[in-house]
Parts: structure tokens; sequence; C-alpha cells
């Protein structure tokens, strides 16, 4: 460090500190997975939004030009951090089953689990939240209006966006069930096929649908003409949406959860996301063990060993607090990490089959994030979804809402693993108006010097991917290595190390196998983390968008 940054510190650390103790802000940063919604966020900005608006416009966006990520038919979470009077909120607008929907209902009659249904077409849809989730936000923290914020989404859709590799590689995944549904094929696909690179995709009933939701503040969506149209186009293919269901969709205002890890403190996703509890369970065990000075294959065994316990849990005990009792307080204490980290030996994995047997489930493939900071300081780590890519695979005629299949993320027959082998039980069953499990986990990290805002897709790995980067910023390491840092997952069962392609050294394959735990390469990596991290002494910004995206991050 430079003298003169030197003594900038020491100057800004005693101004903050006299001015109420905390962060001066001077830059703004947005981080998306897509260019064009980067930059819509930054547009916002420019004209005067906060981080608030800019969340707004980031979210449309995304959901015009990640249409296989996210949209206007699925939900999210935004984790909001106002500077003013320093707290932090958590909009949960995550869908929900719709009041028709039961236990059952992705049975055949000899009980056996259709995926298919819970997976394609009306059944797996469940009532979407991100609407609302933006007029939310539009009504309570907004500079502009909701129509000037919508406006970059609007233009998107209207005059189309260019598709690059990643849109290739999603709509190949789901081309076959695309092609299913008339209206979405015409859409998303080239008349029928996989739309090569630079296929321009234009969208004009989504974007009167968007300029429905601005004009009407949301009341067309949730129970006004665009919900008729909807919910006519659901149930004449065989779906079981009301006109109820959206009139009585709210969403939820929770409060994050808040722990330690030595000083530096985790604001992050309460239930229904599985992604607080369990990252703080990872982050109290591995706070038993000075992680600096093992090797790294001791450390990926350590990493891995919390995260087999964490997720356990997860699969034990989460599902929707409306309608279960989470032990969120028992889960997330040190005294409960204390009894987790005494079954871990250094040296020997602990095989899944010797913790005590469970019972709960979940998934989850694609979805997106995005995280903002304004000049003010104001904060938004946002992850949204529609399930795996292009969720049900079919729009509501005429709207060019694209349906979610988040009713996937329920456990629909206890103990029968999902597509991502994860495995369940009663928790997280499907009832009328209950919100299905979710990995999803925005957060903040603050600590003594520096604040990150981060988040990241990939369903069930969304958890241990928010945790080896939690433990890589706790380290020292910037955004750029944060994003970049080498992934490794254990989810309790299967009882396996996955790891993305290249992601270990054949010496850590070696020693991690002498330890005993069976290893599986992925064929590809996976992941698109966005960060932003602030120095909290002179309110600089770094950030960065995950190499294995196609996203851009703007920092000025
Ligand atoms: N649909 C992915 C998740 O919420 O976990």
């Amino acid at each position: 460090m430079s003298y003169a940054r030197y003594k900038l510190h020491y100057i800004f650390a005693l101004i903050s500190v006299l001015w109420c103790g905390d962060v001066i802000r001077a830059e703004s940063s947005v981080a998306s997975a897509h260019p064009a919604a980067t930059f819509a966020g930054k547009e916002i900005l420019d004209a005067g939004g906060n981080a608030f608006d800019a969340a707004i416009a980031v979210a449309a966006a995304l959901a015009v030009v990640e249409p296989y990520s996210s949209g206007i038919g699925g939900g999210g979470f935004f984790l909001l951090h106002t500077q003013k009077d320093g707290t932090n909120l958590f909009v949960d607008a995550r869908e929900e089953a719709p009041s028709k929907a039961t236990a059952d209902m992705y049975l055949d009659s000899s009980g056996d689990f259709i995926r298919e249904r819970s997976l394609n077409g009306p059944l797996a849809a469940a009532i979407p939240g991100l609407p609302a989730g933006l007029v939310y936000l539009s009504e309570n923290f907004a500079n502009l209006t909701l129509h000037e914020n919508l406006a970059p989404a609007i233009r998107l859709a209207r005059e189309g966006f260019l598709t690059g590799d990643r849109y290739e590689k999603m709509a190949g995944y789901r081309v076959a069930a695309l092609r299913l549904n008339k209206d979405a094929a015409n859409i998303f696909l080239d008349e029928g096929n996989v739309p090569k690179a630079g296929f321009r995709v234009i969208q004009e009933d989504l974007a009167e649908t968007l300029e429905s939701i601005a004009v009407s503040n949301g009341e067309s969506f949730y129970g006004g003409d665009l919900a008729r149209r909807m919910v006519n186009s659901i149930v004449s293919d065989g779906g079981i949406w009301r006109i109820e269901d959206l009139k009585n969709y709210e969403v939820k205002i929770r409060q994050p959860l808040v722990s330690f890890y030595h000083d530096v403190k985790i604001i992050s996703s309460p239930p229904p996301s599985s992604g607080g509890v369990a990252l703080i369970e990872a982050l109290n065990i591995l706070e038993r063990y000075d992680l600096k000075k093992y090797e790294r294959d001791t450390y990926i065994h350590l990493v891995v060993e919390a995260m087999r316990r964490a997720y356990r849990d997860r699969a034990d005990y989460l599902g929707d607090p409306d309608f279960v009792k989470v032990p969120v307080k028992e889960l997330s204490s040190k005294a409960h990490a204390d009894l987790l980290a005494s079954s871990i030996s250094d040296t020997k994995a602990t095989p899944s089959s010797s913790l005590p047997q469970i019972g709960s489930r979940q998934k989850g493939s694609d979805t997106t994030h995005f995280s903002i900071v304004d000049s003010l300081g104001n904060r938004v780590a946002a992850t949204l979804s529609i399930n795996i890519p292009f969720g049900a695979a079919m729009t509501a005629v005429g709207t060019g809402v694209l349906l979610n299949n988040e009713m996937d993320d329920f456990s629909a027959k206890p103990f029968t693993p999902n597509t991502y082998g994860l495995v369940g039980a009663n928790a997280n069953s499907i009832a009328p108006g209950k919100r299905p499990l979710s990995s999803m986990t925005p957060t903040f990290l603050e600590g003594s010097d520096r604040i990150a805002i981060m988040g990241t897709p990939g369903g069930s790995r969304i958890i241990s991917m928010v945790l080896i980067s939690a433990l890589d910023f706790i380290m020292g390491a910037t955004p750029a290595e944060m994003v970049s840092s080498k992934r490794f997952h254990h989810q309790y069962l299967p009882d396996q190390v996955y790891f993305e392609k290249d992601g270990l050294t054949l010496f850590e394959k070696e020693a991690l196998s002498k330890k005993g735990h069976k290893l599986k390469e992925s064929s590809r990596n996976y992941g698109n983390m966005q960060v932003i991290v602030i120095d909290k002494v002179d309110g600089s910004v770094d950030a960065a968008s995950d190499p294995r995206g196609e996203g851009s991050s703007v920092v000025w």
C-alpha cells in the first residue's frame, strides 16, 4: 500500500467512525448474469434510481434475456440493505402451490412418482411471485416509477435480443419439452430448432405483459385481465390454477438470518430458503478449525464434512416456515455445530449412512443471481428462478409468460431421490399455498474492512458454492478470485464428492480417496456467481461476474 493510500485509509476510517460507524460510499456497481441486464441496472442508477430501482430493472431485464433462468412466471428472493438506517430485509417472492395442489398430485394410482408431471407443462407451475416482488420493491423502496424501472426490459422484449452460446446450450437441453408447447416453441425456438448464437428473440407478448404490470401496478397479473388469460390457458391445458390463487398471492417479508464466523457477520436467507441455515451450520462447524494451516486436500475434506452434515439437516428439517416448524435457532447455534463437529475426523470421511437417518428433499438447476450497490451504500443480493432451464417449457398463451416448474422443488414422494439425487420426507411435502423449499442463498458478508454482496444459481449446489466463496472472502480473496474458485460439493446423499471439471488436482483426488471419499467429476463447470466487494474504509468497490457464464459487472 502506498503511503498516500495508507493515510487515506486512516482519514476515512476516522470519518466513518464519527459518522455512524459505517461505510462511506461513493462508487456504484452492478454484477449480473447478462450484459444487457447489467446495463439496464446502470441505466437506472444513472437516471437517479437507487439500488432497489436498479434491482427491479435488472430482474425484469433478466426475465427477458435469460428466459431459461428466471422470469415473470417465476419467483425469487431479494436480500436488501438500506444504508440510511442500517437495516437488512428479506423479500420472499417465492412461488407457492396452487390451492388445488395435493400431496400426491404427481403420483400415479400405484403410488409411483411421475416426474414428467412436476417438470413439464401446466401441473408443474406454482403461482409466480416475481411480479409481486417487483411491485413490493417499487412501492416501498424506489425513487423512480415502476414504469421507468421496467422500461429497459420492455424495450429488450419488444426489440429483441441476440442469443449466445449459453442460450443455445440451455435451449438444447429443453428443446424436446419446448416443442410440445406451440406458443413457447414459437417464441424461444427457431422454427422448432435450437437457435444458433446470434438469433434474435423478440417477445412482443411479454412486452405487453410488462407494460400491463407497470400500468396496473401488478394488479392485472394478480386478478385482472392477465390473470384471467393465464388461468384460462393453464386450465385448458389440464392445469389447476384458479384466479383466487393469484389474488391471494403476496410477498412475505422475513428477517434475514444473522450469524458470525469469528468477526465476520453473515447475513443470509431464511426459510423457505434452506441456504442460510445450511451455510451458517457449515461455517459454524468450520469455525472450529484454523483452516489456513491445512493443506488443500485436508481443507477440502473438512469443508466436505461440514457440507455433508449441513445438507443432512437441510433434508431433515427444512421447509416453508409458514407450514412446518423449522428449528432455525437450534440448527444455527454454536452448540449444534459442536455436536456435528465432534464426529469429524481429519483423516477419514464419515459415511453418510453412519449419520442419523433423515426424512426430506429438494432440488433445482438453472436460476440467476445479481448483486447491486448504489452510491449511498444500499445493497441488493437477489437470486431468482423458474427452476430448471425454461421452467415448465410452457407459456400462458398470448401473454409471453414462461411458467416455472418450481413445484418440482417440493418433495413429491418421501425418500424418493429427485433429478439431482436429493432425498427428503415431510417438511417439504406439497400443500396448497405452501412454498417449495429452495436452495437460493443471496448473502451479505460483513468483515472488519470489507463487505461482500454475493450469490449464484445452481440448484442444490448453490449452498456449497456460496460456502466455498464465503470462505475465500473470509481469507481475503478478491471478487475475481471468489467467482473463479474451483467448486466441489457434497449434499449428504448420494454419498459422493462432486467436483467440477478439472476442479481437483491428481494429488487432491488421491488424498481424498485415501480418506475414504467417493469422487465424481462433473462433465462441465457449474454455477454463475456475481460478487461485489466494498472496501469499508475508502468506499471503493470491486466486482466480478463468474467466468463460467456470460455475465458482466460494472463499477463506476
Ligand atoms: N429452484 C431452485 C431453488 O430454488 O433451489
